[in-house]
């Protein structure tokens, strides 16, 4: 096994466009390298290639899953055949499909069997499966059990509560001597991650999901107006600043090291969170989003999957290697190391997968009703939807428009893209 950057493999692919490079293993994989990603797709890889006698390179991506994106689409754009198992996130089949094998037709048919139905149709475009399922993420709400019950609250089930839990709590820690110490951290780069989070502050308020299932744009309304401006009102109050450019792995350092009363994360943080070198081991709970009053919580559909690149030079063995790494074994490892949401519904019962996430199983519902993007409706637009509304939110975080601004702006912005082309 070799690892090198995405850079490196890019530079291939754009000095040899549609040609193969001389290489010395059999496959090349990329795999992301948020929190212990980047160890476990190692591993995994490595049980492969003991059984199979096969050599399998490994490229690891950066973290943010817009920059992986642009990536990716300069690899399959020059056709390149350098890396052949792809990882990609669950917003992107619609927009990669082309560029990708439908796995039934090497894997068979019922290659997906067992696998939320949910994500195999989100990955099954004009009837081709693009990708299979490897891991399902949906948005939690973290916080200091020991500190809430310090101060006698409960977890908070609306935002306002949880506005004024952190505050206090902020407020009293400061007092009593760690200054560093912050109410709420969460994901406030312009990047794909502050869809996601502000998907949920959108849509618990009862504003919708930008553009609804038919295609129709619904951003521009008053309720997501009110969760943005109460989201702006966080910044500088319970969340720092610097929370305007923080992804997953900035928000998880400052709750790991004990500086945050709430995060908002996916559940991968779980297992660092109560790993050996964590300061808030045995501290955490887990619980679902808070809502506005009266509304549901919402958390985003996210995930990642297993794609083999149409311009692989072995797409039987790269196949092989999907279905291995996809396979129920391979998760349930991944779900116990790392906190990995399988895809796979019969893991949720089982004892050892519960032992080590305990909120596999009291969030199931959440899991499986997770919110999704509007990556189906718009199709290959969605990496434009997704940055129009990432990069209007976040000039409401940072006091440059109001919520209402905001969402009117989108709502032309996505209004002109579709009349293009949706
Ligand atoms: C997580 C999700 C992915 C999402 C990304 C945003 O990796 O699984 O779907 O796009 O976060 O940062």
């Amino acid at each position: 096994m070799f690892k090198k950057t995405l850079i490196t493999a890019i530079a291939l692919a754009g000095a040899a466009t549609g040609n193969s490079q001389a290489q010395a293993a059999d496959l090349t994989i990329s795999c992301g390298a948020v929190g212990a990603e980047l160890a476990l797709c190692e591993q995994g890889v490595a049980q492969w290639e003991a059984q199979t006698g096969h050599e399998v390179d490994i490229v690891s991506t950066p973290n943010s899953s817009t920059e992986r994106l642009s990536l990716y689409q300069q690899i399959l754009s020059a056709q390149s055949s350098d890396i052949d198992v792809m990882q990609i996130d669950v917003v992107w089949p619609g927009l990669l499909a082309n560029h990708l094998l439908d796995l039934g037709d090497t894997l068979g048919e019922d290659a997906a069997d067992g696998h939320f139905d949910t994500i195999v149709a989100n990955n099954t475009i004009d009837g081709r499966l693009v990708a299979m399922p490897w891991f399902t993420d949906a948005g939690v709400l973290y916080y200091r059990k020991d500190l809430l019950e310090q101060h006698g609250v409960e977890a908070p089930e609306t935002w306002e509560e949880m506005t004024e839990i952190a505050t206090e709590i902020q407020a009293a820690e400061r007092e009593a001597g760690n200054d560093r110490m912050w109410g709420y951290v969460f994901q406030g780069r312009a990047y794909e991650g502050l869809t996601c989070n502000a998907l949920e502050w959108v849509a618990s308020y009862g504003g919708g999901t930008i553009v609804d299932a038919e295609g129709e744009i619904t951003i521009d309304n008053e309720r997501a107006a009110e969760a943005l401006d109460l989201a702006a009102s966080w910044i500088g109050n319970i969340s720092p600043k610097g929370a305007l450019n923080y992804t997953e792995e900035e928000a998880r350092g400052i709750f790991q090291s004990g500086n945050a009363v709430f995060m908002r994360n996916w559940p991968y943080a779980w297992s660092l969170a109560q790993s050996e070198e964590s300061n808030v081991r045995d501290k955490v709970g887990v619980v679902k989003l808070p809502s506005a009053e009266g509304q549901e919580s919402a958390a985003t559909l996210g995930g990642w999957n297993l794609a083999v690149s149409r311009y692989t030079e072995n797409p039987e063995l790269a196949a092989d290697l999907v279905a291995f790494l996809t396979g129920e074994a391979e998760q349930k490892r991944r779900a116990i190391e790392g906190a990995y949401n399988p895809t796979l519904a019969s893991l949720y019962d089982d004892e050892e997968v519960l032992a080590a996430v305990p909120f596999f199983g009291t969030l199931y519902d959440t899991f499986t009703n997770a919110v999704a993007r509007p990556s189906a409706p718009t199709g290959d637009n969605y990496g434009r939807v997704s940055n129009s509304f990432f990069n209007a939110v976040h000039q409401v975080l940072s006091g440059d428009q109001s919520g209402a601004e905001a969402v009117s702006q989108v709502d032309s912005e996505l209004s002109r893209i579709k009349r293009r082309r949706w």
